[in-house]
């Protein structure tokens, strides 16, 4: 009777163990397969395998194939070391074995334990490690590296069969995610050809993208605005005239003023820009910046006409920053007008072409860059 409660007993604590174990690995796919940004799914993931189940250290090294090196992408540790960036070499400390050898490992006691040449490289001081190879597609994606578990006790085999259910997972989100970014980049730079082929049949607008998002970088980044602000303007700036290629040619090359109708084409340009845009899902927010990018303060611009405060930020930036290089370029019908003069110009459209606080930011950073701009 006592042997069969204790079996009973270890049969019922076994299946608790299981179930715990299946609803960490459900949350972690439930995580890992809505996430496609690479960094953030890194970070969700190791915050998610530290809390479930409890780590002090992990960190995530994925391979710098150009370097043939270990590079720490994501870290998350009760001791508080930042070790993003850190790298190591193929072959050394735990991370770099495991990456070379291809198989997981648990390590009781690092001191002790013969197999790593090089100790020092571990990323964490000392204690219990398990770490795993993260593999997809037969490739190496890097490794996950776990350190010390928060209640004081050793890494178990269990341990580490759940370590390798895990990576699974999280091996075909970080390959989806790096496609997912390869994508992304091909199709910016299908649109940013478009825009720039059109701009090179123009030795009058030769440049012309290049400049803009450099000029609106500089003042986004004076008004000290958010890293991702900056990267959402950098795209746009790169890609605010690309609705000229829905617009005739002649009128865009006429040195003559344009007639009504030919300026009301011209005046569909940042509404064609916007179409053009529109299928690709993470260029979404910069749709209204290029849009609005000849809107006016006073309410005065294209295509819709807002005023002040309802036109965004970044297209403020840009609409300053794109006048100040039509003004500082050649055109077939006009000089280009000095630095200095351009910048009174300007500062004359204070407050009725421009938002004063962006001009104002425009203005000095544009003395600070002048020995660079030339
Ligand atoms: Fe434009």
């Amino acid at each position: 009777m006592a042997a069969a409660q204790d079996h009973l007993s270890k049969t019922t604590s076994s299946l608790k163990k299981r179930v715990h174990e299946l609803s960490i690995l459900n949350d972690i796919s439930k995580v890992v397969s809505s996430v496609l940004n690479l960094e953030r799914l890194l970070d969700v993931y190791i915050e998610l395998v530290r809390s479930k189940i409890g780590i002090r250290n992990c960190c995530i090294l994925l391979v710098d194939v150009e370097t043939d090196e270990l590079v720490v992408c994501a870290s998350n540790g009760e001791d508080g070391k930042d070790l993003v960036g850190e790298r190591t070499r193929m072959g050394l400390g735990i991370e770099g074995w495991v990456a070379e050898n291809r198989i997981p490992v648990l390590v009781d006691d690092l001191a002790r334990d013969s197999r790593f040449k090089d100790k020092g490289s571990a990323k964490y001081d000392a204690g219990t490690f398990i770490c795993a190879p993260l593999v997809a597609k037969g490739e190496l994606l890097g490794v996950i590296d776990l350190n010390r578990k928060s209640s004081g006790d050793k890494f178990s085999e269990g341990d580490l069969k759940l370590l390798i259910t895990m990576t699974s997972q999280v091996s075909v989100a970080i390959d989806n995610a790096r496609l997912y970014r390869l994508l992304q980049e091909n199709s910016f730079r299908t649109v940013q050809a478009l825009a720039t082929t059109l701009e090179a049949k123009d030795r009058y607008t030769h440049g012309h993208s290049a400049r803009v998002t450099d000029y609106s970088v500089r003042t986004a980044q004076r008004m000290k605005l958010p890293a991702e602000e900056v990267e959402k303007l950098r795209y746009a700036a790169q890609l605010h005239d690309v609705g000229k290629i829905g617009v005739d040619e002649a009128i865009l090359r006429k040195p003559t003023d344009l007639t009504t109708e030919e300026w009301d084409a011209m005046q569909q340009h940042p509404v064609i820009g916007e179409r053009i845009i529109t299928p690709l899902d993470f260029l979404s927010e910069t749709r209204p910046i290029i849009r609005h990018h000849h809107e006016r303060w006073d309410g005065k611009g294209y295509p819709d006409g807002l005023r002040g405060e309802h036109i965004s930020r970044l297209a403020q930036i840009m609409a300053v920053a794109d006048a100040y290089d039509a003004m500082t370029s050649e055109r077939p019908y006009r000089h280009a007008r000095s630095h200095e003069d351009a910048l009174r110009e300007i500062k004359r459209c204070t407050g009725t072409q421009f938002a004063p606080d962006v001009t104002k930011e425009f203005v000095a950073a544009m003395r600070e860059a002048q020995p660079a701009l030339g």
